[in-house]
């Protein structure tokens, strides 16, 4: 059964980056299990965020693994750099990939990280359909990529549900954009396992408090199915 770990992924987007440091240590000292990192190219989102230098300053300053989502056009490129600075993790958007997705899974493993794939709420999980046994992360984004803050889809639920059904208890289903401590319920009931929050926990007076909400009501779910 899948569910044996429930991981909550606090997303540095809304965390105050001019005091980073801190903030990772209040999630960490929370009960943050690994942290997220948004990096985002301004081409295949309408945003950007952050790039190496600050994933490098960020390994440096902690020893959690870096969960690192590149909302970028070009992964294959800048994986390895990314590898370098620190990332544990890198997730590549499916979207992106124009030619076959096997290619850049073996890319980023070789670099020796953990490999992911995110899908938009606008693709289907057939999209990954050649890739879901090789990859150690897929990523159902419940917003569309670009922004923290915005509000939970919830048609993209069928697809979590879909994805659980084909993946290992090894490999992680994460869910991003949205999740608070209502949708981390109906994420966790549908299969997902990894909850990545950005404003339910940042935006929050008590980071630790927050974390302990989402994980509590992820396991809450689970436990009622
Ligand atoms: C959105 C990012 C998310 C974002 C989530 O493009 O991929 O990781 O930080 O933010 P919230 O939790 O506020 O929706
Ligand atoms: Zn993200």
């Amino acid at each position: 059964m899948r569910n044996a770990g429930i991981r909550i992924a606090p997303s540095l987007l809304a965390a105050d980056f001019a005091r980073l440091g801190e903030d990772i240590a209040a999630a960490t000292r929370g009960g943050a299990d690994i942290l997220h990192l948004d990096v985002m190219d301004g081409h295949f989102v309408p945003n950007l965020s952050f790039g190496v230098p600050v994933v490098e300053a960020i390994a440096r300053e902690t020893e959690q693994f870096l969960d690192t989502h590149l909302m970028i056009t070009d992964p294959g490129r800048y994986a390895e750099p990314f590898v370098k600075a620190g990332a544990g993790g890198i997730t590549f958007h499916i979207e992106v990939v124009e030619d076959d997705p096997r290619t850049v899974v073996r890319q980023i493993r070789d670099l020796g990280a953990r490999v992911g794939v995110a899908l938009n709420p606008g693709t289907p999980a057939e999209a990954i359909e050649s890739i879901v046994d090789q990859v150690d992360l897929v990523c159902v984004m419940t917003v569309w990529p670009g922004f923290g803050g915005q509000k939970f889809i919830d048609d993209c639920l069928p697809k979590i549900e879909t994805l659980a059904g084909q993946m290992r208890d090894d490999q992680w289903l994460e869910v991003d954009g949205g999740v608070d401590a209502s949708t981390v319920s109906l994420c966790a009931a549908a299969g997902a396992d990894t909850f990545v929050a950005g404003s339910a926990v940042f935006g929050r007076d008590d980071v630790g408090a927050a974390i302990a909400t989402l994980r509590d009501n992820a396991q809450g779910a689970v436990a009622g199915k």
